[in-house]
């Protein structure tokens, strides 16, 4: 099955012959992400493969989910293709054929960790912090732009100006995701990527819903590429996504087993394995999940 040019499949998005970044509108491509690392729980010097040879492309301008069951790989791969792990950092390698293609090739990314809480003071104001995010970011001639810019990136946010005098800490988890969000934002030039590592997990599902809608107005108002991993969307936060990438575990680290738009998974799944979805009413998806979970990076059920 061919979705926007990728092949779906296990181990098939390897095929990927592009790329075509200037026509399609691409603005990252990846070819044969292999990633191992030194095996922590082994007494040898053996090497545990993370990534198997993995390959997939994103839009400009859309949110774009990394999905998987925990330990496929999701971190890893956002910090690879964000750039926050280079060829032989954390303590692993990636293979010598490894190709990422980013379009502007001078592209601007910001990369929002997993424990916002952990990085931000919890007793500083919602103002505080954003008025030093921006000060750090454009300096201290673009002072007078600072109020306008913070409220308009609250706006975004669904966050009401009424929090911009609250501590950190006593806003609620969903809020605090989106303060993480917006103290990235605070530079005037819009970055060309945004790279979150799991923004929804912790929150009720109408949280995670508002936080992945915001994610959504900023990646089409903003023509921002956003890429973010994600543990168990609920099928409307699913359907917020323009494109899904799904890993799953193999015997020989995480493998890629569908790339598409969420309405492709029913077809993908009806087409490769039937037997598969003969539960109507569970959405398409849990199967997807439930196949990644089976630890032969195949689709078997
Ligand atoms: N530096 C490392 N050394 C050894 N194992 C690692 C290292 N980094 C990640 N791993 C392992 O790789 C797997 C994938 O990790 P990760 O990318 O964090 O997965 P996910 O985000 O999908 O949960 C996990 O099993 C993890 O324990
Ligand atoms: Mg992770």
């Amino acid at each position: 099955m061919k979705t926007n040019g990728v092949v779906n499949g296990a181990f098939e998005t390897t095929r990927l012959d592009v790329p075509r970044t200037e026509d399609e509108n691409v603005s990252i491509l990846w070819k044969n992400i292999h990633y191992k690392v030194n095996d922590w729980s082994s007494f040898t010097n053996n090497k545990k493969v993370i990534l198997h040879s993995v390959s997939g492309y994103f839009k400009s301008g859309t949110l774009n989910a990394i999905l998987g069951s925990s330990g496929t790989g999701k971190t890893t791969l956002l910090n690879i293709l964000s750039g926050s792990q280079g060829c032989s950092s954390g303590g692993g390698r990636l293979a010598a054929n490894s190709k990422i293609y980013v379009q502007p090739k001078w592209a601007t990314s910001y990369f929002i960790a997993q424990h916002v809480h952990e990085n931000l003071i919890g007793e500083l104001t919602i103002r505080t912090i954003l008025q030093y995010a921006f000060a750090f970011k454009n300096g201290s001639s673009a002072r007078r732009l600072a109020a306008s810019h913070i409220a308009q990136t609250m706006s975004t946010l669904l966050l009401p100006e009424k929090l911009l005098d609250q501590p950190f800490c006593r806003c609620s988890g969903g809020e605090q995701r989106r303060i993480a969000i917006a103290q990235e934002l605070m530079a005037l030039t819009a970055p060309n990527f945004l790279f979150l590592d799991e923004p929804t997990t912790g929150l009720d599902s109408v949280s995670a819903y508002e936080t992945m809608r915001c994610l959504q107005q900023l990646a089409k108002r903003q023509h921002i590429t956003v890429i973010s991993s994600i543990h168990a969307p609920n099928q409307e936060t699913l359907f917020l996504f323009d494109q899904l990438y799904v890993l799953a575990k193999s015997l020989d680290g995480g493998v890629c087993i569908f790339t598409g738009p969420p309405s492709y998974i029913r077809p993908f799944l009806e087409s490769n394995l039937p037997t598969a979805i003969t539960d109507t009413k569970s959405p398409p998806i849990e199967t997807l999940i439930k196949i990644a979970c089976n630890g032969n990076g195949k689709l078997t059920k």
